[in-house]
């Protein structure tokens, strides 16, 4: 298998960021599975199917047909980047990413991802489940208020509505669905490195990931 780098992490601890940069600069493929999860909560709601039911929506994660091109998701054809980026479509993810059934409809396409020169997939699991062969393992985190101040920063950028109040209570309800439930919980997989980046810049985190995967893959530079 292509070698692979997993950066898992609660919402908005940047670790999309770190993802697409480390990809960038080893010239790697990037997997951002959380638009797995929002194409999918986003799709069950355009389609009416209810976002608890397993069977309906593991047959609707199967019929998707996805494209991620450079800046842009298509989902069935239909350019789907803005719409989901918000916070309603992350609430739709985390819900119908609970299902077991939806969780092992996405598996083998998340898997097949994994080719040569090498793969950067960020998460919640990707280190866990759906890539525990992985040569190098990040976990990065940071805390629930400094998460949600830079995914308001990101909302507002993008010119889109939001209030830093709210977005605090929707990160802990949102963290606590996805390190409580009972299948591929949030939590840090053995053998990872662990990065707090609540007080670092961008730079610096990537500075600290870049160590490990040179210590790892003395290879890469
Ligand atoms: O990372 P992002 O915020 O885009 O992910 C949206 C939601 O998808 C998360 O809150 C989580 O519930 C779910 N997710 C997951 N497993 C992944 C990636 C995302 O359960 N590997």
């Amino acid at each position: 298998m292509a070698p692979v780098i997993t950066i898992d992490g609660p919402s908005g601890s940047g670790k999309g960021t770190i993802a697409n940069r480390l990809a960038t600069r080893l010239g790697w493929r990037c997997l951002d599975s959380g638009a797995l999860y929002r194409l999918l909560g986003y799709a069950a709601e355009q389609a009416g199917v209810e976002l608890t039911d397993g069977q309906g929506l593991a047959q609707l994660a199967m019929d998707m047909v996805i494209d991620f091109q450079q800046e842009k998701v298509l989902l069935n054809g239909d350019d789907v980047s803005l719409v989901i980026r918000t916070e309603q479509a992350g609430n739709a993810a985390s819900k119908v990413a609970a299902l077991p059934e939806v969780r092992a409809a996405l598996l083998q396409w998340q898997r097949a991802c994994a080719v040569d020169p090498g793969l950067v997939a960020d998460g919640r699991d990707m280190g866990s489940v759906v890539f525990p062969e992985a040569d190098v393992k990040i976990f990065l985190d940071a805390s629930a208020e400094e998460r949600a101040r830079r995914r308001y920063n990101q909302l507002i950028e993008k010119g889109l509505s939001a209030n830093l109040g709210s977005l605090i209570a929707e990160i802990r309800e949102r963290d606590d669905r996805d390190r409580n439930r009972s299948v591929a919980p949030l939590k840090a997989p053995d053998g990872a490195l662990i990065v707090d980046s609540t007080a670092l810049t961008i730079d610096e985190v990537l500075e600290r990931v870049m160590d490990r995967v040179r210590e790892t893959l003395p290879e890469l530079k």
